[in-house]
Formats: C-alpha cells, sequence, structure tokens
C-alpha cells in the first residue's frame, strides 16, 4: 500500500476530540462519514457502485435529489467485463469509473462486487465477475489501479462469503478454511495486495457465526494482522450489529440506511462506552488513523487537495471504453454452419422479437443502479447499424406484468397492507392472471406470425433487474414471461431464427438450445451494449467474449445446491467446499449447457508449438514459463483467449481435476501467427493445508493444459516439480 507520512496522521489525531473520532467513524448521512473542518478534515464522500457512478441522494433519505446533472455513463457489469477476460479492459473501464466518480466529487467508488457465482441463483451474480478466483483476480487488480489512478477509493465488496441474498442480512456462512483460502478470499487479498485497495466493505452476512462487517476473524485477525492492511474498511449499509464488537474489530466506517446517524453503534452508543471506560479509546484511534491515511492517499488533506485529480464524467473517450468493453463482453455460445454473422448487403427486412429487443436495464438491479446518460437497446443498436435500407420490424413477443399487477399479487400475500378483503383480491388477483395471460397470448401469436413472415429472425429474450437483483435470489433457471414457449413456437415456424440472451445470469436453455443455430450471450453491458451487439450480429465486431461461469443445464446440478445449502435462512454450509463451478462439473464429468471458458469466434484458432520450462533456481520460488504459438487460421481478424489450467496429478488432499492458472488474450490477423507466453509461479501449484495453516506446494507431477474452454483443452504437457 501507498505509504504516506505517518507524522501528519499522528499530529492531526493528537489534536482531536473524542467526539470528533467518533463523529469520523460512521455515517453522518446516507452516504458520507462525518468530517472536522475545524482541522480541515472533510467527510469520505461515497456512492455506488459498480456500473457506473450512482444517483445522487438526499443526505438523510433515499429520496431522489432528482435534478439532471447525475446522469453518467453507464459501465458494463462485472460480468461483461469478467467476460472480455481482458485485463487492459479492465483498467480502462476502472480509469472511466473512477474519473467518474471524482467528477462528481466522490472520495469512495463503492465497486468492484467480486463475490465469487457460487450458485447460478445468485440475484446479485451479475455485479460479480466469476466463479474462479484466479480470473477474479486477475482482473480485480487493474480494475481497482484504474479507478484508483483518479485520487477516489475502490471500496472491494462484500468481504467475505456474501454469495446469496437470501436472508442475506442475518444468514450465517460455514465454508471451510481450505475452500475460503483458496475460493473465496483469493480475489480480496491481490485487491490489497497488487491492487492496493484504499477501502473494504465488510459483507451483511455472518461467517462462523460473526456478522462480517465487525467480525474479530475476519477483519482483525485476518485482515489486519494477517494480512497487513492499513486502509479503510467500511461496514455495508446496516452490517453492524454490536457497539462492542464493531469497536474492537478491524471495522474503521459503519455506514447505514437510516437517518438517526446518533444513534448508531458508533455513534452515541461507543461515545458513552469510551467515556465510561467499557470500551478502550486506542480502539478509535486505529480507526482514525486508518481514515487519515485513506484521506492522504487520496490527496484529501491541507496543501495535498491542490494536486487531487478533479475527475470528469460522461466524456466521450469514456464511451469509446465502454464500448470497447461491451463488444468484447459478447459471447457467441453457438454457430452451427457459420449462421451468424448477418449477411447486411443481402438484408432486406429484420424481425426482433422479444421485449428485451427495446428494453433497457441501467436503472434496476438494487444499489447497482444507474442513472445512465443513455442507454442503446439492441433494437436501437440494430437499426442504428442497419441504416434506412433495412427494414426493421419488431414484436414484444411476451408480456411483463405492470407494477401494479406485480403490487396486486403481493397485496394478496400481505394481510397486514392490505386495504381490501381477502376474498376480494384473490378475485383480482385471478382475474388479473387471465388479463395477463390473454395478453401473453396476443404478443406471442403476434410475434410468432411476424417470424413466419420474415426470413431473418433475432429473437432478444433473457431477464431484467426483477429477477438479476440484490436482496432476493431466483427460485431456478428458468427464463420468465413464458419465454421458453415463445421461443420454440418461433423456431417451428422459423427454424432458422436467431437466439440473443441478455441477462445478468445463466438461463435454462435445454428446451430449445438444440433447435436454433445460434445463440449470443449478453451481459448488462452498458450504455453501448445495444450497439455493440449489432456490430457482433452484423459481423463488424468479431466476437471475443469467454464465459467466466459454466453454464450448468440446471441450477440443481450445481454443486451448491446439489452438495452444499444455498438460499436457506439462518445457517448455510459450503459442503461443497472447494468444488466450485467447473471444478466440479469437470472433475465429476456432469453434462453442462456451456463450459467455463466457452466462447467461439468468426475465425478460428490453432494452438501449436507448446513449450514448458521449469525454472527451480530460486528456492523461494519456480517458474514455469509456457510458451505456445497462436495462430489464427481463418479470414477475418479475432481475438482468442488462451486458458492455462493444472491438473496435479497426486496430492496428499482430493484436488478438482485441473484449475484455470494463467490466460492471455492475444489479437490476430487472418493468417497471423503469435508466440503467448505465461509464466506461472509456485501459487499456481499449491493448495491451502489446514495443518501448517499456509499454502504447500507437494513436489510431483502436475499437467499444464492449455485451451480454449475447460474442456477444449488443445495442448497438454507434463512437469515435474
Ligand atoms: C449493498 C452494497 C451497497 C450499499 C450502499 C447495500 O445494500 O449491499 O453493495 O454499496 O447498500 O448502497
Amino acid at each position: 500500500m501507498k505509504k504516506v507520512d505517518e507524522r501528519r496522521i499522528e499530529d492531526l489525531l493528537s489534536q482531536l476530540t473524542l467526539e470528533e473520532k467518533i463523529n469520523m467513524i460512521h455515517g453522518v448521512a446516507i452516504f458520507h462519514s462525518g468530517g472536522v473542518p475545524r482541522l480541515g478534515i472533510p467527510p469520505l464522500k461515497m456512492s455506488d457502485g459498480p456500473m457506473g457512478v450512482r444517483k445522487e441522494f438526499a443526505y438523510d433519505s433515499w429520496i431522489n435529489v432528482g435534478t439532471t446533472d447525475d446522469l453518467v455513463s453507464y459501465l458494463p457489469s462485472n460480468s461483461a467485463l469478467a467476460s472480455t477476460w481482458s485485463r487492459d479492459l479492465a483498467y480502462k473501464t476502472g480509469k472511466v469509473l473512477g474519473a467518474e466518480a471524482r467528477g462528481r466529487g466522490k472520495d469512495v467508488i463503492l465497486a468492484p462486487g467480486i463475490n465469487i457465482k457460487r450458485s447460478p441463483l445468485c440475484g446479485r451474480n451479475f455485479e460479480y465477475m466469476s466463479e474462479d478466483p484466479r480470473l477474479v483476480e486477475e482482473l480485480v487488480v487493474p480494475l481497482v489501479k484504474g479507478i484508483q489512478e483518479n485520487d477516489v477509493a475502490a471500496c472491494v465488496k462484500h468481504l467475505a462469503a456474501n454469495n446469496q441474498e437470501t436472508d442475506r442480512l442475518e444468514v450465517d456462512t460455514y465454508v471451510d478454511q481450505r475452500s475460503l483460502r483458496e475460493i473465496y478470499l483469493p480475489g480480496f487479498k491481490a485487491a490489497i495486495d497488487k491492487g492496493e485497495s484504499h477501502t473494504i466493505m465488510g459483507a451483511y452476512n455472518r461467517l462462523y457465526g460473526e456478522f462480517c462487517s465487525q467480525s474479530r476473524y475476519l477483519l482483525t485477525e485476518l485482515l489486519r494482522d494477517e494480512w497487513g492492511y492499513d486502509g479503510a474498511v467500511i461496514s455495508d449499509w446496516g452490517a453492524v450489529h454490536d457497539t462492542k464488537e464493531a469497536a474492537e474489530s478491524g471495522l474503521d466506517i459503519e455506514m447505514s440506511v437510516t437517518a438517526n446517524f446518533d444513534d448508531y453503534y458508533m455513534a452515541n452508543p461507543l461515545l458513552e462506552a469510551v467515556r465510561n471506560g467499557e470500551i478502550k479509546e486506542e480502539y478509535i484511534d486505529k480507526k482514525i488513523r486508518n481514515i487519515l491515511r485513506t484521506m492522504l492517499r487520496l490527496n484529501m488533506l491541507g496543501e495535498d487537495r491542490k494536486n487531487r485529480v478533479p475527475g470528469t464524467y460522461n466524456a466521450p473517450h469514456h464511451r469509446e471504453a465502454i464500448q470497447e468493453c461491451a463488444e468484447e463482453s459478447i459471447i457467441l455460445l453457438k454457430n452451427e454452419n457459420n449462421r451468424l454473422p448477418l449477411q447486411k448487403d443481402k438484408l432486406k427486412t429484420l424481425a426482433i422479437i422479444g421485449q428485451n429487443g427495446e428494453r433497457v436495464h441501467a436503472g434496476g438491479g438494487g444499489s447497482a443502479e444507474i442513472k445512465a446518460l443513455y442507454e442503446i437497446s439492441p433494437l436501437l443498436g440494430m437499426k442504428m447499424e442497419l441504416g434506412g435500407n433495412v427494414e426493421v420490424k419488431y414484436a414484444k413477443g411476451y408480456y411483463v406484468p405492470t407494477k401494479e399487477e406485480k403490487e396486486l399479487n403481493w397485496q394478496q400475500d400481505s394481510l397486514e397492507k392490505q386495504t381490501i378483503t381477502k376474498e376480494e383480491a384473490e378475485l383480482k388477483a385471478e382475474k388479473q392472471e387471465k388479463e395477463t395471460r390473454a395478453r401473453q397470448e396476443e404478443l406471442l401469436q403476434e410475434a410468432v406470425a411476424l417470424a413466419r413472415d420474415t426470413e431473418e429472425v433475432i429473437l432478444v429474450v433473457g431477464l431484467d433487474h426483477e429477477y438479476d437483483v440484490e436482496g432476493g435470489d431466483r427460485k431456478d433457471m428458468k427464463l420468465p414471461y413464458g419465454q421458453d414457449r415463445l421461443i420454440k413456437e418461433v423456431l417451428a415456424v422459423n427454424p432458422s431464427a436467431i437466439v440473443v440472451v441478455v441477462a445478468g445470469s445463466p438461463i435454462e436453455m435445454g428446451s430449445w438450445a438444440d433447435a436454433t443455430s445460434a445463440i449470443v450471450w449478453c451481459y448488462y453491458a452498458g450504455m453501448e451494449g445495444g450497439r455493440a451487439l449489432a456490430k457482433v450480429l452484423l459481423g463488424k465486431v468479431n466476437p471475443s467474449g469467454k464465459l467466466a461461469e459454466t453454464f450448468p443445464k440446471t441450477h440443481m446440478d450445481c454443486p451448491a445446491h446439489k452438495l452444499g445449502e444455498f438460499g436457506n435462512y439462518g445457517k448455510i454450509t459450503y459442503n461443497e467446499g472447494v468444488y466450485v463451478g467447473y471444478r466440479y462439473y469437470d472433475s465429476y464429468d456432469i453434462d453442462v449447457e456451456f463450459p467455463f471458458g466457452h466462447g467461439l469466434s468468426y475465425t478460428t484458432f490453432k494452438y501449436s508449438d507448446l513449450k514448458v520450462e521449469v525454472d527451480q533456481t530460486n528456492k523461494e520460488d519456480v517458474d514455469v514459463r509456457i510458451q505456445v504459438t497462436i495462430e489464427n487460421t481463418g479470414s477475418v481478424y479475432g481475438a482468442e483467449v488462451v486458458q492455462v489450467y493444472v491438473s496435479d496429478k497426486e496430492a496428499s488432499v482430493d484436488r478438482p481435476i485441473h484449475e484455470l492458472k494463467g490466460f492471455e488474450k492475444v489479437y490476430l490477423k487472418p493468417g497471423e501467427k503469435q508466440n503467448v507466453n505465461i509464466t506461472l509461479n509456485k501459487d499456481s501449484f499449491s493448495f491451502y493445508d489446514v495443518e501448517s495453516k499456509r499454502f504447500v506446494v507437494e513436489p510431483g507431477e502436475f499437467e499444464i493444459q492449455l485451451g480454449s474452454s475447460s474442456r477444449d483443452i488443445r495442448l497438454v504437457e507434463t512437469i515435474i516439480l
């Protein structure tokens, strides 16, 4: 972490009264802590979140300020970013996010969210990156660096094991130490050690019985003592539950959701406890040091302020980075007989079917919501790219119930808030359901008729932020709003229809995946998402996105559901251990819809000349230098993500069949060849040994596998360590 002049911290600390210190360690507004104007200490101003800087709220409530000066660039979600497998794009989009946060006058941007995608059903998966810790490590570091170059702090969240939304405020997670260390923590450790993240957010949930945001184990023993973290730890909003525990843990700032700021656990109750000797003032001093150190790192104090980066938002070059990221995030899942790209010259009419064609998503999802300057939908993007000579027809295809309709169903459940009798509510709901079904039928028939009459049909289906949402998990992976039926009926009349899925987490595709020749996947890809998608469909951009998570056939195949517990209230045990995602599917040979790392291109790549050199001259570490030649053997420019998996042939502990340890994205012209070099170190061969409480490498045979996905291994070489 960046060194600062600690004397300046001690000098300020010595001048602070206890009351002033207390004011600095809790929210005095929904999104900022208290400052000390007398000493020139400002508050820490914070804002969500991962996809851009959130709209402005009143200081003491969740009411929108409502002006138009908080419109911002809408960035691709972390799931989209992770699909690019590009460190460079992580850095570039990080720079955009940081610049926009500073431009909006913020000190801390509450991002990125990097929790592991343990189950496809977690409502916040769209905000997270991957099921694989190495991929998270590699992307979070440049992302945090990019953000922080703008003198704004990243706030990597949510430490730790915050992998479900059900009961998220209370749920108690039991994950064994090895899995915690190998799967759930590496992203956070890398964000601190290599990314130097100035702040970290504690999670809502409990771990081993303790609330994460005030956990002695997590915040003191692990984060402070073991990892030596000296930045600021911020609680999730309302995640603190006890004054003494919070005060004596490694937490620095308590934030919450209500306006009774003086009553927060680390406000007046703490002041009292220090005054009457129950809690030592030295605990408070530690927090102040961490906060002041963070402020110094951000050029927030004294004369430093003159040098602080000003930032800006909605700059045209921000949109360029966003567009590049969106383009590289799109994943071509299936493309039988080169069905895609569409031949623009031959197109006269085109039908887009499905409401995700016209819907925009920026404003939903929970704290990740964005008041976007604009958002290009797939339909708009297609029209923009095609111009006036192609007639683009559109049919909604499926019906999305309105807010009132949902309200009514909800009212039926909640007798408390009911203004009509139960019987009346039931009757009304029944009528509503009938109407909904009728509307659905009408839209479906209209879409089928259009599909029958139009040669080129693109179905744009998927999820929205009713499903990909903070505070709730999905019940299953099924497509909502009768979309499975829509897809099947459209394919029945027009078998060449293409399926585009816009969603933040995997869906079941089994009932129609075989019947369609092309499937394109688009996560919530930001303001330029629709244009990027259109460019991919029309071949102006060759898709290069790769899945950063396995798409299982159903959630019941997922180890979190099959072996472990998920979505329960109370206590959750991660019985699947380290067998998360492909570590499980590949080890146990489970049939999946699309494997981890998968993504097609309009060109082809040849892997050859694998050379692996082991250098063990350094006693402390090992260098395994891998070189492979990648050739673009097709006729268009394209990019390939070369993936390196390591398989430990014999170990004293049970290890997954292989684990991703390295990757590189290469961009090649047709016919072009490039040597790709990847070096693996000790940490790519080790596992966490619970006895000695450290990562160990056991000597023996390891297989180095190079491939285009976890299930498309092209070259293999065995080494001995
Ligand atoms: C979320 C955090 C977010 C915070 C502030 C919480 O509900 O879990 O991710 O940063 O609210 O909006």
